[in-house]
């Protein structure tokens, strides 16, 4: 693996690579990696003959000052990583040189629409941040290829309509959140948790997870769903930015009669920020039960009955 920093030099060795007739897999990432960023690596391998990575804390996308400095930087660790994993080349550009002017001055991708909403409305800046980071990235690597986690199911979305309204000439794959064993999304922030934070942590994807259950099983008061599940993180500890029941096309909120749902979040555990989603696809739900009142209606007897599935072991 080749590791470079100056532009000139990545330039260089990308033409060469594309000169040679082989397609460049992509993979953007913020460092202090672990299995999640692993399984894009590892899925860009097999789609693409030379796989570049880059990592770079990008102050952009930060809306807070102290969360840019405490975001964990461990460059020597990852680079070892990476070696495991069949990275070809890996980007880390200085911060200072990355960008060819100051903040203020440069020239920003908004991406209207599927950003406003969720994370957009949380962080303002954030997603502009992005898109003008990747947007560079893009630029600079010209990659046939770029790989992005279903975890940032809104940044997916962002990169996607992007690179469709830009007609940026490069495919984008995603690959599912990859989990610790009780559920938790891996995340770099993981590591801020304290102890007894980290025992509460995995409630987040539980209680989406039972969310998911009550729709697959006929749930449509998507709002008092919702409302219970904000209820559960608020009880457990959590402080909740958004809870939401959104059509996985384009993140406006979900209503009854959409096939294709995704169920998102944002909580502060302490100082933590975590972000997770669990999707629904429109054939995992069942035709025969319909909500009424915030209770589950069958017409054949049921285990579960409507929101006491959302209070069973919390
Ligand atoms: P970062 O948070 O480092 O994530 C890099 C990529 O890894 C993103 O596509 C993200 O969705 C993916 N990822 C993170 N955790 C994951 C998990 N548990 N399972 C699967 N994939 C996971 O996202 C960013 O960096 C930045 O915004 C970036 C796109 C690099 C622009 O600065």
């Amino acid at each position: 693996m080749q590791q470079v920093n100056d532009i000139r030099r990545l330039r260089a060795l990308l033409k060469a690579q594309a000169a040679a007739g082989r397609t460049i897999g992509f993979v953007p990432t913020m460092g202090h990696l672990h299995e999640g960023h692993l399984s894009l690596v590892r899925r860009a391998a097999t789609q693409a003959d030379f796989v570049v990575v880059s990592i770079f804390v990008n102050p952009l996308q930060f809306d807070r000052q102290d969360d840019l400095d405490a975001y964990p930087r461990t460059l020597e660790q990852d680079a070892r990583l990476l070696e495991t994993v069949g990275v070809n080349l890996l980007y880390a550009p200085e911060p200072e040189s990355f960008y060819p002017c100051e903040p203020a001055l440069l020239t920003r991708i908004e991406v209207p629409g599927i950003t406003e909403r969720l994370e957009g409305a949380s962080r303002p800046g954030h997603f502009s941040g992005v898109a003008t980071v990747v947007n560079r990235l893009f630029n600079l690597i010209q990659p046939d290829i770029a790989f992005f986690g279903e975890k940032d199911f809104q940044q997916l979305r962002m990169i996607e309509k992007m690179v469709e309204d830009l007609a940026l000439p490069v495919s984008i794959m995603s690959e599912p959140t990859v989990r610790e064993a009780d559920g938790l999304a891996l995340s770099s922030r993981n590591t801020r948790l304290s102890d007894t934070e980290r025992q509460i942590a995995p409630r987040l994807h539980q209680t989406l997870t039972k969310i998911v259950e009550v729709i697959r099983l006929g749930g449509r008061d998507f709002r008092k769903l919702e409302a219970k599940g904000v209820e559960l993180l608020q009880n457990a500890g959590f402080s909740v930015d958004y809870l939401e029941i959104c059509r996985s096309a384009d993140l406006q909120p979900g209503e009854p009669g959409d096939a294709d749902l995704i169920v998102l979040v944002a909580a502060w555990l302490g100082s933590t920020r975590l972000i997770d989603n669990v999707k629904v696809r429109g054939q995992d739900l069942a035709p025969l039960l319909h909500w009424h009142d915030g209770c589950l209606n069958s017409h054949r007897p049921s285990p579960i009955i409507g929101s006491d599935v959302l209070n069973r072991g919390s």
